[in-house]
Formats: C-alpha cells, structure tokens, sequence
C-alpha cells in the first residue's frame, strides 16, 4: 500500500528532524520506506538547489525561483517519487510543491494561478496523501537556527517568512483533509507523537501492530 506525505513549513520548524523520526519510526516497523528531500533528492536536483539556495548573485528572479525549484521537483517526480509509490512503498518528502506556493507565491507575490500551473505540471498531479504543516512563528524557526550562515531565503527580511507562514495556513485551511497542522514549539516528541498518531491510522493495522 502506497503512501505519500510531505513535511511542510518556515525555516527551522523541525521539518528534516519530523521527517527522518518517522522515517526511522517504519523502517523498525520494516514498512518500506523512502525518504527523500526538496530542492534537490536526484543528482540534478541536488545542483539546481545549490545555484538556488548558494547564488552569488542575488538578483534570481521570482519566476526563475518557480521554475528552477519545479524543474528539481519535476526530476524527482519522476526518478523517485513515482517509481517508489508504484511499488507500494510509503513516500516521506522534506518539502514538496507547497514549499513553492507558499514562498514564490505567497513570499514573492507571483501569480497564485500560474504557480499552481507549473507546479502541477512539474507534479504531474502526484498528490500528497497527508501533509504535515509544523506552524510555529518565523523568528522562533529561524533563531533555531542561527549558528549556522544562512541562505538566499534564510537571509530574507522577518516579514517575508511572515508572509510564507500565512500562505502556508491559508492552504492547510483550503484543504483540511490533506494537511495535518501542528504547533512545531512543542517538543521534538510531543510533534513526532501527534505525527505518528495520524500516519499510523494510514497504514494497515496489521503492520503497525507487529
Ligand atoms: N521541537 C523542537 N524543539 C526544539 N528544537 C527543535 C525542534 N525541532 C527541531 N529542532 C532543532 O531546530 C533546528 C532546526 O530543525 P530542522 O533542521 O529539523 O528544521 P527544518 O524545518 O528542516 O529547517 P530548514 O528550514 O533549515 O530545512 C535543529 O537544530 C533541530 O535540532
Ligand atoms: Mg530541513
């Protein structure tokens, strides 16, 4: 049985730490697995979100932002993601097509419908069956992680994460179903319980139990 979920959110709300809990969480289950991350997760994909995240110069424009992150996503689609839930193993995406509405959408300001656009065609309409949403306040994610040199979107003034923050809870309230919001300034295993208490409800009960 395939399964799909993204982790989704601002800079330093836990999504790789969520992520790779409930990765280690079903490979001791032995429920096959794969985990992967975005910008990158193929080889190609890898140097698009180093020229993404690392460019010298800062002047990449919103709509080569759209293009080049779904160009990464578009190879990954079809190198990983497809392939793995063809063979019916369970999907765990550390970002996904979400990231791109809320941050050249909603951070930028393009045009919502032509994101929408190319992020289904980059997809090919490959849905996460749940999103987690970790929502915590921007400067709370960031001063997480402050230690390390920020990128082109970590180094982004206090109210564009804002404005990615809102975009993020304004999708998660389009579409209640697929997304699961959490309050990331909780514990690292109050979070990864509230996951696990929704991803186990996906899965055959007679996996989780064994
Ligand atoms: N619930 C938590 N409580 C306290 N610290 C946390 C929590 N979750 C994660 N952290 C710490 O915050 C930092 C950022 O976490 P993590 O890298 O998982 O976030 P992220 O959302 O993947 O960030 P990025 O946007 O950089 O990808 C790490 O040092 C991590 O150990
Ligand atoms: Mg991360």
């Amino acid at each position: 049985m395939s399964l799909f979920i993204t982790f989704e959110g601002g800079e330093g709300c836990g999504k790789s730490a969520q992520s790779r809990a409930l990765y280690k969480k079903l490979m001791q289950l032995s429920i096959p697995v794969v985990l992967t991350h975005e910008p990158g997760g193929t080889p190609l994909g890898d140097e698009i979100s180093r020229r993404l995240k690392w460019a010298k110069s800062p002047d990449i424009s919103p709509m080569t932002e759209l293009l080049l992150f779904n160009a990464s996503r578009a190879q990954l689609v079809d190198g990983v993601i497809k392939p793995n839930l063809a063979k019916g193993e369970v999907v765990i995406l550390d970002r996904y097509a979400d990231s791109t509405t809320a941050y050249q959408g909603y951070g930028r300001g393009l045009d919502l419908e032509i994101v929408k656009k190319v992020n289904k065609a980059a997809t090919q309409g490959v849905k996460p069956d749940l999103t987690v949403l970790l929502d915590m306040p921007s400067e709370e994610g960031l001063g997480r992680k402050k230690a390390r040199k920020r990128d082109r979107f970590e180094k982004e003034i206090l109210a564009f994460h804002q404005k990615v923050r809102q975009g993020y809870l304004k999708l998660a309230a389009d579409e209640p179903q697929r997304w699961l919001v959490i309050d990331a300034s909780q514990s690292k295993a109050k979070v990864a319980e509230v996951i696990w208490q929704r991803v186990s409800k996906l899965l055959p009960q007679q996996e989780v139990e064994k």
